[in-house]
């Protein structure tokens, strides 16, 4: 069974974009961060980072119909700034009903007031906040004891 995991704008960036709010770590390591966990719990992982708010969409839909379709236990998003700003983000998680843990590397609670709002939030089945990377971990972990209950 894959666990997908979505990163929305600007996470290409990581590691030399504001180090000091997001760390130094670079996606690439996330990924094999991601892969860690994915492995330890016997399950795929399919990482992927756009900067394009539509091919998130899209992505949200593949991932829907794959766990209709028995291939998949869900999604864990960084949505980042897209977060703050898409009714079509919104609107996806839920119409394709996907399974989505919303993670955020830094504590979007304690910055600017433009990042206290989440439109992913009201449809997200978790949310992971200000852990740092490592929060991909725990909403993958999340994910798992959401959807295997029984198994972890
Ligand atoms: C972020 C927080 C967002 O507010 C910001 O736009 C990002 C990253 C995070 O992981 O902390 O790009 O999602």
């Amino acid at each position: 069974s894959t666990v997908f995991v979505f990163n929305g704008p600007n996470l290409n960036l990581l590691g030399t974009r504001r180090p000091d709010v997001y760390g130094t770590t670079v996606l690439a390591d996330v990924e094999t961060l991601c892969r860690e966990e994915t492995t330890r719990q016997g399950l795929d992982l399919d990482f992927r980072q756009t900067n394009h708010e539509g091919v998130l969409v899209d992505w949200i839909h593949e991932a829907g119909a794959a766990v209709k379709q028995g291939t998949a236990l869900g999604a864990v998003l960084n949505a980042a700034a897209y977060t703050h700003t898409s009714v079509a983000l919104h609107d996806a998680i839920e119409g394709a009903e996907l399974p989505t843990i919303e993670v955020h590397i830094s504590n979007v609670h304690g910055r600017e007031e433009f990042r206290h709002h989440s439109f992913v939030s009201p449809v997200a089945a978790g949310i992971v906040v200000g852990f740092g990377v490592t929060g991909y971990a725990l909403a993958i972990d999340g994910l798992v004891r959401l959807r295997r209950p029984t198994r972890s």
